[in-house]
């Protein structure tokens, strides 16, 4: 059995029997606002925590701002610029304008998306990151406009992730909030695993949101949709199956 990386998430190792199996290429697919950036954020500092070099890569929004909002919502988290220093957690990523418009290059979406492909496996190789997150594929999808195109460019993205031997999370927006109109893209099963995040429906004023492991490769996991909370020590799964 291949081990196993823990992803530092209160419950979600849980949930996962451990952690996610090293090298796997984890979608993480959730509703607006249901918190894809910032468990993916967390991941990285707690990896990062752990010693392992750990590059997040922004294409929604500037790596600048993602770091503002998970200093703002994790305030708990008070050495997110001493690992910055020692580079051991990496905050990059491409204008999403500038990817989405192709740039000044004038070579057209396709050819930027595999621009930014080569620009990410770059920086894995530089900074020797052994952890990875893309925020997001819906971005790279937007490039695309042939679906056969976007399942091959996906395809060869699992394909360099699995070879350069990082273990990550590639966040995916969702079209519905909603459990029961849930469908998946039949790219995302070119992906080891898939962790979903979304609204359970609304209790009085409160919204309550469940995570749920709809697949993992090479590994055991929970199949119960599992309560989460944003707070400000980090996501908090409210997993029974805490190990
Ligand atoms: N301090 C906080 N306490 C509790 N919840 C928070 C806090 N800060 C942010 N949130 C919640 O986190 C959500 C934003 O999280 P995040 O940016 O990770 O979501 P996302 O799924 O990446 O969204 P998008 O689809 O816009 O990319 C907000 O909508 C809010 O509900
Ligand atoms: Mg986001």
């Amino acid at each position: 059995m291949s081990n196993l990386v823990k992803t530092g998430i209160s419950g979600l190792d849980g949930m996962l029997y451990g952690g996610i199996p090293e090298g796997n290429q984890v979608v993480l697919a959730g509703g607006p606002g249901s918190g894809k950036t910032l468990l993916s954020f967390e991941y990285l500092y707690r990896n990062a925590r752990a010693g392992a070099t750990s590059v997040f890569f922004a294409l929604e929004e500037e790596p600048e701002r993602v770091l503002d909002n998970a200093r703002v919502a994790f305030k708990d988290f008070d050495d997110i610029d001493a690992l910055i220093k020692r580079k051991t957690l990496v905050i990059d990523g491409k204008d999403p304008a500038t990817v989405l418009h192709g740039g000044s290059s004038g070579g057209g979406s396709q050819y930027e998306f595999g621009k930014v492909l080569s620009e990410i496996e770059s920086l894995i190789v530089s900074t020797k990151a052994k952890r990875i997150v893309i925020d997001s594929l819906s971005v790279l999808e937007m490039l695309i406009a042939e679906p056969a195109v976007y399942r091959r460019s996906m395809l060869s993205l699992a394909g360099n992730l699995r070879h350069l031997g990082v273990t990550s999370l590639l966040t995916a927006e969702m079209a519905t909030p909603e459990r029961s109109k849930l469908t998946f893209q039949t790219e995302f099963f070119v992906f080891d695993g898939i962790i979903v995040m979304y609204e359970r429906g609304e209790e009085e004023e409160k919204r309550l949101l469940g995570m749920e492991v709809i697949k993992m490769r090479g590994a055991k996991h929970s199949f119960i949709t599992t309560p989460y909370e944003i707070t400000s020590e980090g996501i908090n799964v409210v997993s029974t199956q805490d190990i």
